[in-house]
């Protein structure tokens, strides 16, 4: 199978303006209950991108654990490279991609530490 030949009709519900809540986090909530009950693989499953000093993006795929108004919560070692990425620059992005929804949703903003109670 080449690459090229990979090919598919997306043709599942449309986004209309109408639908959508006017809080993005109702929102949020509302597509990742769908996609938990729909047979997405991890469903929490994101890929953070992380830029070094140098401004050269990094991503991989880390798992969301909590989500409020706040924003969203995963957990990861302050040792670990992504860590010492956002230490010096905290502007991130996280891509949930729930394909077979044929839906993704991306996230910007910044990251900062939750509460050491909170952490473990
Ligand atoms: C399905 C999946 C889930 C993962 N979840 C996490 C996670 O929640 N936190 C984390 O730090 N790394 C997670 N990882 C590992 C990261 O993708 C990554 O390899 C690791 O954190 C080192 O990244 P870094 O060198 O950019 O810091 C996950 C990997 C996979 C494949």
């Amino acid at each position: 199978m080449e690459i090229a030949d990979l090919r598919r009709e997306y043709k599942l519900a449309a986004l209309e303006k109408e639908d959508l809540r006017a809080d993005p986090f109702e929102q949020f909530k509302f597509w990742f209950e769908q996609a938990s009950t729909a047979e997405v693989l991890e469903p929490n499953a994101m890929v953070l991108a992380t830029v070094d000093s140098s401004g050269q993006p990094f991503t991989r795929t880390v798992l969301l654990k909590d989500l409020d108004a706040r924003g969203l919560v995963f957990y990861t070692n302050f040792e670990s490279r992504k860590a010492a990425m956002i230490a010096e620059n905290p502007r991130v992005s996280v891509l949930f991609s729930w394909l077979p929804l044929e839906r993704q949703v991306s996230v910007n903003g910044r990251a900062r530490k939750i509460s050491s109670a909170e952490a473990f």
